[in-house]
């Protein structure tokens, strides 16, 4: 068995002592995450970081599979004793778990001489692909070791692959077993086999996760069960020199940042006194790529470059940070063997770098054997002894070096750092006082290591903190032009959704080709699945409750999904994952909510969401809807349902008809006609004809016979209504009333009636809408439904305008408006107020009956109802009209054509273009006002010469410049006028008829159309 000796107790936090079995601290004891798995089953393995308490039965993780074998085992077998291949094994594995646990891995069985490893559960890392290529490539070198050991050649190949999978944790809070199953586990093990001993073949997406880092190539496809398309297998070649991936980037932005180090570059030439630079940023918002940048610019300043970071993984001795800018300062290659290391130190002090005093802390710092005449001294001395004088050592190679040229340390990522590299860094920053040398350190933020006694220590130096942002806007494009030139949707939503954290901007536009816009890219699930495991238990749990309720959230609806009542999020602001705003808090990126939303399981997710909606029954309707759906609960449609009709009350019906479409398409059949029926309602009610027709022939595929089928009849009718279809609305109606008749449908029948009066009533017919309004009333009274009696009140009140009989049709008028109130009928109130300004405009009334326009112009809007806007409008028209005010006629004239157009009311347009003939006419335009004359007339033809026929002939007449085309159009209007139509055609075709007789001085003609009018 071998294992990890861990660095911090996963009780109480504190630093361990090497090897230490129980924490002094707390005393917890420590074997539990010492032991490491070598049973050839499912396992139990101990996390790398402190074990949160408890974990949820089942996660959807990102991990990385590992699949290492033995190669030529078979000839092993056959060749050795079933002991010694029993001792071969247990060495192999012993060497292969050791390097698998130091980079954060988990063995998760062994199965003959394979390992299988895990790295990303059940503790995810933010770069365990990363993690996994290193353990491959470790575990290849250590096989040289392993043969020396076991006197023959032997080597591994390895496969590794990485992608979702359910993880699931099963036992007790302090046992836990975890297990990896599915097609990913498929897709390593046949990597695997397709690598030959001493090779390693990753998945693409293991290659892209890591390619800055490593050197592959592509060799080919793999066909593996479960996945849909071949995956191209890489083969791994090694890891590439730290800056021949970053060279070539794309660098945007940090101007400042860069400004202020050029700074600190020149004071410290010119002083010779060097400072400490401090980089704090979040995850991945570009500490490493500036640090990078800062050493560019000291390098081109003829600095001497010490870079080192610290890792939170894989560091043997001799690697920590300290020891690896040791070997540089002695001009040591890393990976150079023991005794290259031992003769640079030989060297190193014959040519002065540092005396003899300094030799035995300059070896122990880069792990060279202490030769002979130093070791007994060296093991003599104290802790303190020993400490002092390793300090005193790193000061004389760092004053030794910096003698010779000035230098930059480097330090990437010293919120991993340990106890003894803070107390190194301390010594390091404290020589820059005195010497040419500037100390640059990155740190994630929340991570921040350096405290206050840390800051007392380096008093006397000069600090810089440079707090890394968001990239700018226009910076975020920028790199996202270095992957696409030209934008689109993809690359801008790319832009928003990465909040201006470059790494997460990388991500999403590098997986553009596999994802999709809503989809997390792997890599960035992985970071945030390494955040979320850090934490606590009840962090981690409202964490995920938060994803739920989205972006933003409230204290309030927090605990009451996470069952938590006295959770006040601190641990969240603290780590950085949330932020307050205002009296809510808010996701500190909205790929962290995404991430976070991702990993959890349905079950788990629907549970969520239900809390949600509960959280907000009765005060949200339509969040109670949003949740509801997405989890996939039965009750969504019918809160739809609610919440639509709620934003119909409010006159917003495109919002209203979003919320049915959704409830529709995740409808069951028992529901899909009333819904369909509805979504009819609501685009009649937007003035939708045409599509409301649509909807009502959908709804009536939809309904048995009956009530439902009589509905969508009717819905029809009243669409084709709007439309102009008259005849086919008949024909729907007659059928309609058929059903309402043989099963005594009051209501339907009063819509029936109601709605045939009001063809009539285009139609000019004045007897036939009196009538059809009387029956619709008689109806809506029988069936006690006040909607339809003030409908049929409206109804009345148009039939007897068509009569001339103004005041009687006021009282109707005002009856429906009495009943609209209460009801909340806001569209037929304003429908029934223009019906009454008009009366005002025939008493002459303009001022009055202008403001009134107005007045109902706003309520429509505000009610939605643009076809009401727009007759409000048309007699906003006419008033400017007949006041001369021609600028302002033209100018409304304009808008009322346009929603005339765009809501097709063929009839309103012909109105529109008689006014605006008169304008032109009476602005001395006298050929462009017949031809506008002459279009209205063509409408009237289309559409039924009953409505205003005669008087766009009466216009034409008065504007046509051709004898015979002026005869013909007041011939054709008195005919019409003979028939029947609606009554403003008298007052306007005879008025037009009397001007044009009066511009060609026949007093007979004018006298006759008087007495007409009389
Ligand atoms: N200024 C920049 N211009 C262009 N690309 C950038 C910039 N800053 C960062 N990047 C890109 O974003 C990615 C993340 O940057 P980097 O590794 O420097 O972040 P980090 O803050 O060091 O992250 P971590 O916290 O993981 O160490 C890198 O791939 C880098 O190329
Ligand atoms: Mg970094």
């Amino acid at each position: 068995m071998t294992g990890t000796t861990p660095k911090f107790c996963f009780n109480c936090g504190a630093a361990l002592p090497a090897g230490a079995k129980f924490c002094p601290g707390c005393g917890t004891a420590m074997e539990a995450v010492t032991a490491a798995p070598t049973a050839p089953t499912a396992i139990e393995t101990a996390p790398a970081t402190p074990a949160p308490e408890s974990r949820p039965a089942g996660e959807r993780r990102q991990v990385t599979i590992l699949f290492i074998d033995l190669s030529g085992y078979t000839r092993l077998s056959n060749e050795l004793g079933a002991e010694q291949v029993h001792a071969l094994l247990q060495r192999f594995f012993g060497h292969v778990d050791a390097v698998v646990s130091n980079y954060g891995g988990t063995i998760d069985k062994h199965i003959g001489d394979t390992v299988m490893a895990v790295f990303g559960a059940p503790v995810a890392h933010d770069d365990d692909p990363e993690r996994a290529v290193r353990a491959a490539i470790a575990v290849h070198a250590s096989m040289a070791e392993l043969s020396a050991e076991m006197d023959r050649e032997l080597t591994v190949y390895i496969g590794i692959a990485s992608g979702r999978v359910v993880a699931s944790g099963t036992g007790s809070d302090s046992h836990q077993e975890y297990t990896v199953t599915g097609e990913l586990v498929n897709l390593a093990s046949r990597l695997q086999e397709m690598a030959r001993g001493g090779e390693s073949f990753i998945s693409e997406e293991v290659y892209r996760a890591t390619r800055k880092l490593v050197s592959a190539r592509a060799i080919g496809e793999v066909s593996v069960k479960g996945f849909d398309e071949p995956i191209t297998a890489y083969q791994l070649d090694g890891l590439l020199a730290l800056d021949e991936g970053a060279a070539s980037a794309t660098f945007v932005g940090r101007q400042p940042e860069l400004r202020k180090f050029r700074g600190a570059v020149d004071d410290c030439l010119e002083t010779g006194r060097g400072e400490i630079v401090y980089i704090l940023g979040d995850v991945g918002i570009g500490k490493s790529t500036l640090l990078n940048r800062f050493s560019a610019i000291a390098r081109e300043h003829g600095f001497s470059i010490h870079e080192a970071a610290v890792f939170d993984f894989g560091v043997g001795k001799g690697q920590d940070p300290i020891g690896a800018m040791a070997r540089r300062h002695l001009g040591i290659a890393p990976g150079s063997a023991k005794n290259i290391r031992r003769q640079a130190v030989e060297t190193a002090m014959r040519e002065g770098m540092f005396d003899q005093s300094h030799a035995a802390f300059v070896n122990s710092l880069i792990d060279v054997p202490q030769p002979p005449h130093l070791r007994a001294m060296f093991d003599a001395l104290g802790h303190d002894a020993r400490l002092h004088g390793r300090q005193a050592a790193l000061v004389a190679l760092i004053e030794g070096a910096a003698a010779e040229q000035p230098l930059l340390i480097s330090v990437d990522d010293i919120h991993w750092a340990d106890e003894d590299t803070l107390n190194d860094l301390a010594i390091v920053a404290s020589v820059s006082a005195d010497n040419p040398v500037i100390l640059v350190m990155t740190a994630r933020r929340g991570g921040d290591p350096l405290d206050q006694v840390w800051h007392n220590r380096i008093a006397d130096v000069a600090m810089t903190t440079i707090n890394v942002g968001p990239l700018r806007a226009e910076e975020a494009k920028a790199l996202a032009q270095s992957y696409f030139e030209k934008f689109n949707q993809y690359t801008l939503d790319c832009i928003e959704r990465a909040a201006g954290n470059p790494l997460f901007l990388e991500q999403l536009l590098t997986n553009a080709h596999s994802q999709q816009s809503s989809d997390v890219p792997d890599s960035i699930q992985s970071i945030v699945l390494a955040r979320l495991d850090r934490l606590e238990s009840v962090d981690k749990r409202a964490l995920l409750a938060a994803s739920v309720i989205g972006q933003r959230f409230s204290l309030d609806i927090l605990r009451h999904v996470v069952g938590e009542p006295g959770y006040d999020c601190s641990g969240l602001v603290e780590n950085f994952l949330v932020r307050k705003d205002g009296p809510d808090f808010i996701f500190a990126n909205a790929l962290i909510r995404d991430g976070a939303y991702e990993s959890l399981l349905q079950a788990n997710m629907r549970e969520l969401h239900k809390k949600a909606a509960d959280w907000f029954d009765g005060e949200d309707l339509l969040l109670r809807a949003r949740h509801l759906d997405r989890g996939g609960a039965e009750q969504a449609e019918e809160a739809y349902l609610a919440a639509a009709r709620q934003s119909a009350e409010q006159y917003q019906y495109d919002h209203a008809l979003t919320l049915i479409e959704r409830a529709l398409e995740i409808s069951r059949d028992a529901n899909k006609s009333e819904l369909a029926l509805y979504r009819g309602e609501l685009l009649l009610s937007a003035g939708r004809g045409e599509e409301a027709v649509e909807a009502y022939r959908h709804a009536e595929s939809l309904a048995g016979e009956g009530g439902a089928e009589c509905d969508a009849l009717i819905g029809q009718a009243a669409g084709l209504r709007l439309t102009g279809g008259r005849n086919e609305a008949m024909d729907i109606l007659a059928r309609a009333e058929t059903i309402a008749r043989d099963a005594d449908f009051s209501a339907a029948l009063a819509q029936i009636h109601y709605h045939r009066g009001n063809l009539l009533f285009v139609e000019g017919d004045r007897e036939g809408c009196l009538g059809e309004q009387e029956k619709a009333l008689e109806f809506a009274h029988a069936a006690d439904a006040p909607e339809w009696q003030a409908h049929a009140l409206s109804g009345l009140g148009d039939a007897y305008y068509t009569h001339g009989k103004i005041a009687t049709a006021h009282e109707y008028f005002n009856k429906s408006i009495e009943l609209c109130r209460p009801l909340g009928m806001g569209a037929l109130e304003t429908a029934n107020r223009n019906m009454i300004l008009r009366a005002w405009i025939y008493r002459n009334e303009w001022d009055a009956a202008a403001d009134e326009c107005r007045s109902v112009c706003e309520a429509a809007e505000q009610t939605g109802n643009r076809r009401i806007e727009m007759f409000a409008r048309l007699a906003l028209d006419w008033t400017y009209t007949e006041t001369a005010d021609f600028d302002a006629a033209l100018n409304s004239l304009d808008t009322t054509l346009e929603l005339a157009r765009d809501l097709k009311v063929k009839r309103t347009e012909a109105i529109a273009l008689f006014y605006l003939a008169r304008c032109r006419y009476f602005l001395g335009e006298r050929e462009f006002a017949a031809d506008l004359a002459g279009e209205a007339v063509q409408i009237c033809h289309e559409t039924g010469m009953g409505f205003c026929g005669p008087g766009t002939l009466g216009m034409l007449a008065l504007a046509s410049v051709s004898d015979e085309e002026r005869s013909a159009a007041l011939a054709e209007a008195e005919t019409i006028l003979e028939k029947g139509c609606l009554g403003h055609n008298f007052y306007w075709f005879h008025r037009g008829a009397m001007e044009s007789y009066l511009e060609r001085r026949d007093w007979d003609g004018v006298g006759r159309h008087a007495e007409a009018l009389a």
